[in-house]
């Protein structure tokens, strides 16, 4: 049987620590066990207040097994991937047939490291309809749902949510103490750098942002009125499909900078339970909404801090 060696963990892990995490805790580790690589939980890095059940735990993990794929598959041995979850262990990555990458994985591999989150106003360029479709495909490839909100009516109604979710979230001092924790002024290899925040909010506003940082907002720079706004679903909601709404969420975000396009992650309306419910009978389809997603065009940033691949090898 094919292995993979020690430089391949590497090489997965390296593309795999770039994935987004909820308040950039990076909750994951990788081993290589008789030439497998595993993917794991790191249950020391959940945040005990925002992610008590380890949803964002499972979707960070999700994602970083989704670069670790593209990773090897870009350098010619894809893996056969299982999903397990089932304690501290998330997916396997085994050998597969040695092939050439198709461009569709070069081109995704390629976006790993352009990626990050913009928490910014974007310019009110539309997204056009074959970049919506690419999109939409790449939930899809990974047995998701990617749902685009359509409408004055569809985004009001989940502005709604999302702004009523966040007030839920800003009147908890556990919440808001462990926020304020990983939001990091100084240079910190974990968590998120007040520069990456959203400039401060204002009544205006359409959607809520996290309140990472103070920054004032530039004059006239009012976000877009009419973003484009994402809601990624699952089938069910048991801990293997929130693995897969990791793979996607991936999947989607890579494909959005490979198209150009910037993103940034909302989750209030998640981890608020009656928030989520009231997501979920507001898409009017069964289903478990995972993430909600702000798509457009937008000067993108810099990468985000991450901890060293040697800190997340067992
Ligand atoms: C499950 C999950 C929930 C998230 N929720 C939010 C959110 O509500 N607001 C936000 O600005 N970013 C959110 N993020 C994005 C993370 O803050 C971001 O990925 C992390 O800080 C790393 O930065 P990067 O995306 O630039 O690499 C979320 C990410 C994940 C995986």
């Amino acid at each position: 049987m094919a292995r993979y060696s020690a430089a391949d963990l590497r090489l997965a892990a390296s593309a795999a620590i770039r994935a987004p995490s909820l308040h950039n805790s990076q909750p994951w580790r990788f081993r290589l066990h008789n030439g497998v690589i595993e993917v794991l939980a790191d249950r020391t890095r959940q945040l005990a207040v925002a992610d008590s059940t380890g949803w964002a735990v499972r979707l960070a993990c999700g994602a970083a097994t989704l670069n670790a794929r593209l990773a090897l598959a870009a350098q010619g041995t894809p893996a056969e991937v299982l999903l397990r979850p089932y304690g501290d262990l998330i997916a396997t990555l085994t050998p597969g047939r040695p092939r050439p990458p198709t461009y569709g994985e070069r081109d995704l591999a390629a976006a790993i490291p352009r990626r990050s989150s913009h928490r910014r106003p974007f310019w009110p360029d539309p997204v056009p309809s074959e970049t919506r479709v690419r999109l939409i495909e790449a939930a899809r490839e990974e047995g998701c749902r990617l749902e685009l909100l359509v409408g004055t009516t569809a985004l009001t109604g989940f502005a709604e949510i999302a702004r009523s979710a966040d007030r839920v979230l800003r009147r908890d001092p556990l919440y808001q103490a462990e926020l304020h924790g990983w939001t990091h002024a100084d240079a910190a290899p974990d968590g998120v750098p007040v520069g990456a925040g959203a400039p401060l909010a204002e009544p205006q506003d359409l959607l809520p942002q996290r309140a990472y940082g103070d920054r004032e907002r530039a004059p006239g720079r009012d976000f877009e009125p009419e973003p484009l706004v994402a809601i990624l679903g699952t089938e069910a909601d048991r801990p293997v499909d929130q693995i897969r709404a990791g793979q996607a969420l991936q999947r989607v975000l890579l494909t959005a900078t490979d198209a150009g396009l910037a993103a940034s992650m909302l989750s209030q309306p998640i981890e608020v339970p009656a928030a989520r419910e009231q997501l979920r009978r507001s898409l009017g389809r069964p289903g478990a909404p995972q993430l909600a997603l702000r798509l457009g065009y937008g000067q993108v940033g810099g990468p985000s801090p991450r901890r060293g691949v040697a800190d997340v090898l067992d």
